[in-house]
């Protein structure tokens, strides 16, 4: 039943952590975060992520960027091709060169998004089977999404983001198969949950004081979805769908706006991530399939 290579991630270790701006309404510069107890939260989150199978990459922490331990907004990854962000706020701009080099190293055709298109990676862009769900407004421009969806010859899905909470989209959706994600409702316009309705056959809708504790912020590995501790509701609503829990404590990320998810960057790409059909060659190996 296992997925023929394991899923593997970038992380990048916190040791440059802290809330050194505030780009979103979750930071707070004078509240702080503690750096112990984030190195801990973060190295948990790594043990449990290769606990499930996960082969996970490091990227190396650099001075005066705090932010740079959220992977998820490097770019996004789509088979050998990697999209590099284009921060909206410039005390995150730095981070860029080095996702870029990171993808350059690691064998990517990189490629950039046109000079007045912001775009913030896999925490706005997440595919859900074949279609490519695009969060705007906040920090990625519609725009930008196009793009990527022309060159890549899928289709991309705008989808306005409203409240300021859930300035990305990986903050209040989560695909967990190519028919299947969880979402919070409140987080988009009316046209934006019909879209997501008329799109994904199954979607489950996370309660309002689940969604604030960060729990559409999840990483999903094969039948585990890896996500914020204290979300009781959603765990079973997944747990229906054949899904297992691994809640963990993220409360120094949380100060910065960000979670389990965005703490990490998929490398292998959308094709194979758990929700994506496999391939012919899969199926052969495993009749069984995941999907
Ligand atoms: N402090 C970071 C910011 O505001 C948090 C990023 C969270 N990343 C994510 N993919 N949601 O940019």
């Amino acid at each position: 039943m296992s997925n023929p290579s394991p899923p593997r991630i970038l992380m990048c270790p916190p040791d440059y952590f802290g809330i050194e701006y505030e780009i979103n309404p979750w930071m707070n510069i004078r509240q702080g975060a503690d750096s112990d107890r984030a190195r801990d939260q973060w190295r948990l989150l790594r043990e449990t992520l290769l606990d499930l199978g996960a082969q996970v990459r490091l990227l190396e922490p650099k001075p005066g960027l705090p932010d740079l331990v959220f992977t998820a907004n490097a770019g996004l990854v789509y088979r050998d091709r990697f999209f590099a962000s284009r921060f909206r706020y410039g005390v995150r701009m730095g981070e860029t060169p080095f996702f870029i080099e990171w993808a350059q190293a690691e064998g990517f055709q990189v490629e950039t998004t046109p000079d007045d298109y912001h775009f913030e990676g896999a925490g706005d862009a997440l595919f859900c089977g074949d279609t490519l769900f695009a969060g705007y407004r906040l920090r990625s421009d519609a725009r930008g999404h196009q793009w990527i969806g022309e060159r890549l010859g899928v289709e991309a899905l705008p989808l306005e983001l409203v409240d300021p909470r859930f300035y990305h989209l990986d903050t209040c959706f989560c695909p967990l198969e190519r028919d299947l994600a969880i979402y919070y409702p409140g987080a988009f316009d009316e046209y934006g949950r019909a879209v997501l309705k008329d799109q994904i056959p199954r979607l489950i809708e996370v309660a309002p004081e689940e969604a604030i504790s960060f729990s559409c912020n999840a990483v999903v590995v094969g039948r585990t979805v890896v996500l914020n501790e204290g979300a009781p509701k959603l765990a079973r609503d997944v747990a229906a769908m054949g899904f297992a829990t691994r809640p963990l404590a993220f409360s120094e990320f949380i100060k910065s706006g960000g979670s389990a998810k965005c703490l990490t960057l998929r490398i292998d790409g959308e094709e194979a991530a758990g929700w994506k059909a496999p391939s012919a060659v899969d199926t052969k190996k495993d009749t069984h399939s995941r999907v």
